[in-house]
């Protein structure tokens, strides 16, 4: 009974009346869908009923892998249209004039819980947007905070394997996600947006900003190349919840809102804005510009465009679940930056969709690009796209249809490198300034509820170690900040001082 409305007000049933004739996946007619095949009236179901072992057959399969990580999301159509012609910085097709419209999909989620999880979680909210450019597609892979957790790839399944349900219990955890933070001083930053109600706990998709996080290399048609951080400012406006919001809400609310709003053409809109530093911009911040952990302060950010989400897919498993996202699927124009964890998101996303979908993933039409692919890549399980000619190989000779030739005109570009080969950490690490300037940033409100947040789960690590270690990072971030939380935690305030101050500060 209080299904139905739901169901009405979500536009499900409004196909409903237009039934056509069933047939089986190989087009033959159906002629009963409610009665198996029996030997007699009381007699066993007949193998011969081809109809019914192919339902099962089909059911029994209906799930592939959930994404290891961001498993529970929602997925919208719409346009990003550009505001200017920005070739000066890019040679990227769908920046080159004012009013160029690009067809998009975007993809919401939470990162840590399963595919059926609660949507408020205190979780980063994904970010994922793929832009169906004319010259291929082009994903901008990100979350609503404008830094991570960590900085090197090689540390993301230790963070992912604290923070998901334990290996034991199958529930989350904050013992070990505390454990392996207290470890980890370059999430100070990261957890004081995540407990914050504003950035940490948005009240809809619609109501929060989202953030590339990396540094990207822009490189326009001369070969001159300039860094770019990527900003998506919610036109909505921003608007969190508070702890006790966030026990309330519907395990739901996300979706129902931005669907809701969709069908009700309340079409959500983002402006693209872009900070810009060239190399020698970066190489003297005070910080590593290249550190996912760190803003880029001061830096003015540059309208590029406008995104408009005005679509709810007609098949969230068609779009939303076998949708693949990875940042390195990129255009002519934009290239990665040296940032350590990219270039280790730049194997991982590709690979796990190969296995999650399969080897012909991007044949999928949410994941297929507008444009002719053209290449000796082929076959594969579930290959369908098609192909002629028997020139599968290059260079060749052949100018016959199927044969693919290179275009030298879009060969990546070029930069110094410089080094000794080597695994060292970053050389300006400073783990707590930016930290410590969020805190002074929000209101005194927002301060109270950050760390009421932060101790609702805090205060739940038995280890008094980890514990105090973990708050004596927000004591370096700031005092004030440290001694509210302590004092908030049941721990003793000297005790904390005196551990930051034997923290290394690097
Ligand atoms: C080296 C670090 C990282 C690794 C190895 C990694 C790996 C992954 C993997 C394997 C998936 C599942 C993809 C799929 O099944 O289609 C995923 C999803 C995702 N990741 Fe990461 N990730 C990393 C860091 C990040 C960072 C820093 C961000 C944000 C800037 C991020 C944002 C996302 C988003 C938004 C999704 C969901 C995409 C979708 O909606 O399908 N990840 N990540």
């Amino acid at each position: 009974m209080r299904v139905l409305p739901v169901l009405c007000v979500m536009g499900l049933l409004s196909t409903a009346a237009l039934a056509a004739p069933m047939t089986q996946d190989s087009g033959a007619p159906v002629g009963d869908n409610e009665n198996s095949k029996t030997a007699g009236p009381d007699g066993p179901v007949l193998l011969e009923d081809f109809h019914l072992i192919e339902k099962l057959a089909r059911f029994d399969r209906e799930r592939i892998p959930e994404r290891v990580v961001h498993a529970r999301g929602t997925g919208a159509q719409g346009v990003f249209v550009s505001s200017e012609d920005f070739s000066r910085y890019t040679k990227a097709s769908l920046f080159a004039q004012p009013g160029k419209e690009t067809p998009v999909f975007v993809r919401f989620s939470t990162v840590m819980g399963y595919r059926g999880s609660a949507e408020a979680a205190r979780d980063p909210r994904g970010f994922a947007v793929k832009f169906y450019t004319d010259q291929g597609n082009w994903d901008v892979v990100g979350i609503n905070e404008p830094i991570f957790f960590i900085r090197d790839a090689i540390k993301f399944p230790d963070f992912v394997h604290a923070n998901k349900p334990s290996a034991i219990t199958n529930i989350q955890d904050p013992n070990l996600a505390f454990d392996f933070f207290s470890r980890t001083p370059e999430s100070t930053h990261m957890l004081t947006y995540l407990y914050s109600d504003l950035i940490g706990m948005p009240a809809s998709y619609r109501e929060m900003d989202g953030f590339g996080v990396h540094a990207f290399r822009l490189v326009n048609a001369k070969g001159q190349q300039i860094f770019a951080k990527f900003h998506w400012r919610s036109v909505q406006g921003l608007k969190g919840m508070t702890l006790e919001q966030q026990h309330a809400a519907d395990p739901n609310y996300a979706t129902r809102d931005l669907y809701n709003n969709i069908r009700e053409a309340h079409f959500p809109k983002w402006d693209l804005y872009v900070q810009l530093l060239t190399a020698e911009q970066i190489a003297q911040l005070p910080y590593d510009g290249f550190d996912d952990t760190k803003t880029w302060d001061n830096v003015p950010e540059v309208k590029f465009g406008t995104m408009t989400l005005n679509k709810v897919p007609d098949n969230y498993f068609q779009y939303t679940e076998q949708s693949a996202f990875a940042p390195g699927v990129m255009v002519p124009g934009i290239e990665p930056s040296p940032d350590k964890m990219l270039q280790g998101r730049l194997f991982a996303y590709a690979d796990t969709q190969r296995y999650r979908i399969g080897t012909n993933y991007q044949e999928l039409p949410v994941n297929r690009p507008l444009v002719k692919v053209a290449n000796n890549n082929q076959d594969g399980s579930m290959s369908s796209a098609p192909r002629v000619g028997e020139v599968n190989y290059e260079p060749s000779t052949a100018k016959q249809v199927g044969a693919v030739t290179p275009q030298p005109s879009f060969r990546l570009s070029e930069y110094p490198v410089s080094g000794v080969a080597q695994q060292t950490a970053i050389a300006k690490t400073d783990d707590f300034s930016q930290a410590g300037e969020l805190w002074r940033s929000y209101s005194k409100q927002d301060q109270s509820n950050l760390v009421k947040n932060l101790a609702s789960d805090l205060d739940q690590v038995r280890d008094h170690g980890v514990k105090a270690r973990q708050v004596s990072y927000f004591y370096k971030a700031d005092r004030d900040y440290g001694t509210r939380l302590a004092e908030a935690t049941h721990l003793d305030v000297d005790e904390v001082a005196a551990l930051a101050a034997k923290e290394v500060s690097h």
